[in-house]
C-alpha cells in the first residue's frame, strides 16, 4: 500500500468513527442522557488520530509534492492551515465534553452544536482532501515518488498509532456500536 492510499484508508476509519459520534449526538437530540465517559473517549480518540498520526503523515507529504503544480499549491496551503485549525478545535471540543464530565453548565444545546460544528469540519476537511488534492498528487506522482516517500515518512506504528492505540480504536468502536443499537 503506498501512503496515499493508507491514508485514504485513515479516512475510511475516521469517517468511521464520526459516523458513530453523529449517532451519539441524534441520541443527544433525542434527550438521551449520554455516556459521557465513552463520549470523552470518542472525541479525544478522534482528536488524536487526525492530529498526532494522520495529519503528521499527510503533512509530510504534502511537503513533499510542494512546488510541482500551482494549483495543487494552493490546495496543500490551504489544507495545512485546516490542520492547524482543526488540532485547535478538537483540543476545544475535549476540553468542553471534560468540563461538561465534570459538571461544568453547559447549555445542552449548545453542547450538541460544538459536537456538530466539530463533526461537519472534520468531515469537509476529509471531502476536500479526497475531492480536490489526492486525484491531484495521484495524477501527477509516479512509482518513484512512493518509494522515497515511504523511506522517510514517519511510521503508523510511530509513537501513536501502535497496537496498543489500534485496540483503543476497536473497544471504543465496539462500546460505541453497541450502544446505539441497544436503542
Ligand atoms: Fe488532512
Ligand atoms: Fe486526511
Amino acid at each position: 500500500m503506498t501512503i496515499l492510499e493508507q491514508l485514504h484508508q485513515d479516512h475510511i476509519n475516521l469517517s468511521r468513527l464520526l459516523e458513530v459520534l453523529e449517532m451519539k449526538i441524534q441520541k443527544l437530540k433525542e434527550g438521551d442522557s449520554p455516556n459521557f465517559q465513552l463520549l470523552s473517549e470518542l472525541v479525544e480518540y478522534i482528536g488524536n488520530y487526525a492530529d498526532q498520526s494522520h495529519h503528521p503523515r499527510e503533512d509530510h507529504m504534502y511537503h513533499y509534492f510542494e512546488l510541482r503544480d500551482t494549483n495543487l499549491d494552493k490546495d496543500l496551503k490551504a489544507c495545512e492551515a485546516q490542520h492547524v485549525d482543526l488540532k485547535q478545535l478538537s483540543r476545544e471540543v475535549t476540553e468542553t465534553v471534560d468540563a461538561v464530565m465534570h459538571d461544568a453548565v453547559i447549555p445542552m444545546a449548545e453542547f450538541i452544536q460544538r459536537l456538530e460544528n466539530f463533526v461537519q469540519r472534520e468531515r469537509a476537511h476529509i471531502n476536500f482532501e479526497e475531492q480536490a488534492i489526492f486525484p491531484k498528487i495521484n495524477a501527477i506522482s509516479t512509482a518513484d515518488d512512493w518509494i522515497v516517500l515511504e523511506k522517510n515518512l514517519p511510521q503508523h506504528e510511530d509513537p501513536l498509532f501502535g497496537e496498543k492505540q489500534g485496540e483503543n480504536y476497536r473497544e471504543i468502536y465496539k462500546a460505541m456500536i453497541q450502544e446505539v443499537s441497544a436503542v
